[in-house]
């Protein structure tokens, strides 16, 4: 499949399904979240780390990929910041977006691989999983082209997962040990196993619409990101270490959830680099200085 082809795919896919209110006013694409009250709190907290590296105040903030703004955290984004640009390819996610933040948003329907703007347009950038559609050839071309519509001054905040994560592999007996038991205890209760397939498969980019085409030899790591983007300022932080199907084996009410995420957390915010070069999830902020 061409990378264009690639895009209708995933255009089409969010306009059409991903992008539609299924239940209790959640988006399908919500689906691959973990929204039990459970992990709220990790969750909510990871999300607001986004905050942490933005610089404020600013006129524009550029969120690349925007979705329809889905969860009210990403409102907080906004905050110091006159207007946000949201660019996405899918329509139906702009015009969603329209409804949360009316007259403070711009909405235009862009290729975050070609972006529509001027250099140094933006005085903040964040872009949330997103990037992971693309094929890798186009990746490094959206990486470049945020750091270059970016202000100089200003930060560019991007989440996007590792095609793989050494913590999820070293942790992967405890996540298939809970899934089993998961699965045991659901079918003593006369229920059917929890599916998991779907959102492991949507993790690792391996569904139709987010697997990568071509020849995808290289994989999406923290030596990968360097390479791309040297020479410029770049941090690796953790975002999430952990991934959903890893947060819905192994973390249970019952079972103090509550506690261990706290104290994942905690562990996070002490070493954020190992987290998040290791884990699920980074944190990829870049800076624009001076000239460079
Ligand atoms: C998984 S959703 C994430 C949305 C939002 N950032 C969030 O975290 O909820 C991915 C979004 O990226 C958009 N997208 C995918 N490929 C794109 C591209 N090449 N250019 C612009 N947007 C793209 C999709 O239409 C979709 O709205």
């Amino acid at each position: 499949m061409s990378d264009v082809e690639v895009k209708q795919q995933v255009r089409k896919f969010y306009d059409q399904v991903g992008w539609q209110v299924v239940s209790d006013g959640f988006y399908q694409n919500a689906r691959y979240e973990d929204l039990r009250p459970v992990s709220r709190e990790y969750i909510e907290r990871c999300h607001q780390r986004v905050n942490r590296h933005l610089v404020k105040p600013g006129k524009y903030l550029l969120d690349a990929g925007s979705g329809p703004i889905q969860y009210p955290v990403y409102l907080t984004y906004m905050d110091g910041y006159q207007y946000r640009l949201c660019a996405d390819i899918s329509i139906v996610a702009l015009q969603e977006a329209r409804k949360r933040i009316g007259d403070r948003g711009l909405f235009v329907v862009a290729d975050v691989a070609n972006l529509p703007f001027k250099a140094d347009a933006f005085q903040g950038v964040v872009s949330l999983h997103t990037l992971h559609h693309l094929p890798i050839a186009e990746q490094k071309k959206a990486y470049q082209d945020l750091y270059r519509v970016l202000d100089v001054g200003s930060a560019a905040v991007l989440v996007n997962g590792w095609t793989e994560s050494k913590l999820m592999k070293r942790w992967h007996w405890l996540e298939r040990l809970m899934e089993g038991v998961g699965g045991w205890v659901a079918r003593l209760r006369g229920k059917k196993p929890a599916e998991v397939t779907l959102v492991e498969k949507k993790e690792k980019g391996q569904n139709s619409v987010t697997k990568p085409t071509g020849t995808f030899v290289e994989k999406l790591d923290a030596n990968w990101l360097r390479r791309e983007l040297a020479g410029k300022d770049l941090q690796i932080l953790v975002w999430r270490s952990v991934s959903v199907r890893f947060l819905r084996a192994v973390i249970h009410t019952p079972l103090a959830g509550k506690l261990w995420l706290k104290l994942l957390f905690a562990l996070e915010e002490s070493n954020p680099t190992y987290y998040g070069e290791l884990g699920q999830y980074p944190l990829i902020v870049f800076r624009k200085k001076n000239g460079i």
